[in-house]
C-alpha cells in the first residue's frame, strides 16, 4: 500500500499543472479532497494494512494531504485574485461610438438665415400651422377664384369651417400687423403644406421664412439692398444674383431673386431648366389692401415683404440635387452636414 502514495502524488501534481481556473480547482477538490475523495480512500484503506506499517503509512499520507491542501489553497488564492484584477470586459474589442445628435440640415439653414436677419435688426414671430381661409388667402388679397384655393393645391381640414393647413408663411404677416404698431421688422419661420406630388424638386410639406418690414417711406431699394446683403452673407461675396419682375397678390410691385445655378455654374442644366439661374426668394412692396387688413394706414406707412423656401436654400448651399433626400432620415446622408 505504501507504494500507492507516490503514485497518487504524481497523479495529483500532474492534475495541478493543468488547473487554470476556479472551476477546474473545484473539479479537483471533488475528486481528491472530499470525504469520498481519493486521499481519504487511502486513509480508509490504512485500516486493512498490517499494524507495523500503519505509523509510516499514516505519516506519509499526512504529508501528502498537507501538500495537497497547501497547494490547493495557494491556487485558490491565485485564481480568486486574478478574477478581481482581470476586468470582465474584453479590452481588445473596438470601442462603442458615442452617438451625438445634431441639427437637421434644414434646421441648420433656418438658423443660419435667421441669424443673418436678426443681425440686421429683425425680430422673430410665429403663427399657427392650421390657418383659416381669411388669413391664408382673403386678407392677402387672393381673389375668390384664385387657383391656390383649389382643393388640388391646399389641404383643407374635414368639417373645419374653412380651416386649412397654411400653404405659406405669409398669413403670419397679417397676424404680426394686427398685433403690433409700426415700425415692424419681423421674420416668421415655419412649416407649410401643399397638396403637391412629391418629386426631386417639391414636397407636400416644407419650410419657409417670411419677412416683413413696415415703416414710413420704406422703398423698393431697401428691399433690394436687404436681399443682396442676405444673399452675399449666405452664399459668399462673389455669388451672382438677379432680380426679375414677378407677381404675388399681396405685393405690388413684386419680384423674384435668382442665384446662379449651383450645379452648372450658369451654363444651363436639368436642375435650372437650362436657364442657368435658380429662384431663391419671392418679394415685393406690401400691397395697400394687405396693409389695411393688418390695421395699418397705407397712406402713412409702406413696407416690403419676402418669402424664402428653406429647403430650396439648403439644396443650393449643399449641392444636393434631390429634395427628397433631406427627409429620408438616412443617417449616412444626414451625417455629412
Ligand atoms: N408666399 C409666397 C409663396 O409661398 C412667397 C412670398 C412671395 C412671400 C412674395 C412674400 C412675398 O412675402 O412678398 O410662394
Amino acid at each position: 500500500m505504501l507504494e500507492q502514495i507516490p503514485i497518487l502524488r504524481q497523479e495529483i501534481e500532474e492534475k495541478f499543472s493543468f488547473i487554470s481556473d476556479l472551476k477546474g480547482l473545484e473539479t479537483f477538490r471533488l475528486e481528491y479532497l472530499v470525504k469520498k475523495g481519493k486521499i481519504q480512500a487511502l486513509f480508509d484503506k490504512m485500516k486493512e494494512a498490517p499494524s507495523e506499517q500503519k505509523p509510516i503509512l499514516g505519516k506519509e499520507l499526512n504529508i501528502l494531504r498537507k501538500f495537497v491542501e497547501l497547494k490547493f489553497e495557494e491556487l485558490k488564492t491565485k485564481f480568486e485574485n486574478s478574477q478581481i484584477n482581470e476586468p470582465s470586459i474584453d479590452l481588445t474589442l473596438p470601442g462603442r461610438k458615442y452617438q451625438v445628435g445634431s441639427f437637421h440640415p434644414v434646421m441648420q439653414t433656418m438658423h443660419q438665415m435667421m441669424d443673418i436677419f436678426i443681425e440686421m435688426g429683425f425680430s422673430v414671430a410665429e403663427g399657427p400651422d392650421i390657418e383659416d381661409g381669411k388669413h391664408n388667402f382673403d386678407s392677402l388679397n387672393f381673389p375668390p377664384d384664385h387657383p391656390a384655393r383649389d382643393m388640388q393645391d391646399t389641404f383643407f381640414l374635414k368639417n373645419g369651417n374653412n380651416l386649412l393647413l397654411r400653404t405659406h408663411t405669409s398669413p403670419v404677416q397679417i397676424r404680426v400687423m394686427n398685433g403690433m404698431k409700426p415700425p415692424i421688422r419681423s421674420i416668421m419661420p415655419g412649416r407649410v403644406y401643399r397638396n403637391e406630388s412629391i418629386n426631386a424638386r417639391s414636397l407636400a410639406e416644407f419650410h419657409q421664412i417670411e419677412g416683413l418690414y413696415i415703416d414710413k417711406n420704406v422703398s423698393f431699394a431697401e428691399l433690394k439692398a436687404t436681399m443682396m446683403v442676405f444673399a452675399k452673407k449666405m452664399y459668399g461675396e462673389h455669388s451672382k444674383f438677379r432680380f426679375r419682375p414677378s407677381f404675388f397678390p399681396f405685393t405690388e410691385p413684386s419680384a423674384e431673386m435668382d442665384i446662379t445655378c449651383f450645379l452648372c455654374g450658369g451654363k444651363g442644366c436639368r436642375v435650372c431648366k437650362n436657364s442657368g439661374w435658380l429662384e431663391i426668394v419671392g418679394c415685393g412692396m406690401v400691397h395697400p389692401y394687405v396693409l389695411r387688413n393688418g390695421g395699418i394706414d397705407p397712406n402713412e406707412y409702406s413696407g416690403y415683404a419676402f418669402g424664402f423656401g428653406i429647403e430650396r436654400v439648403t439644396l443650393l448651399k449643399t449641392g444636393v440635387d434631390d429634395i427628397r433626400l433631406l427627409y429620408e432620415n438616412d443617417k449616412r446622408f444626414l451625417n455629412q452636414f
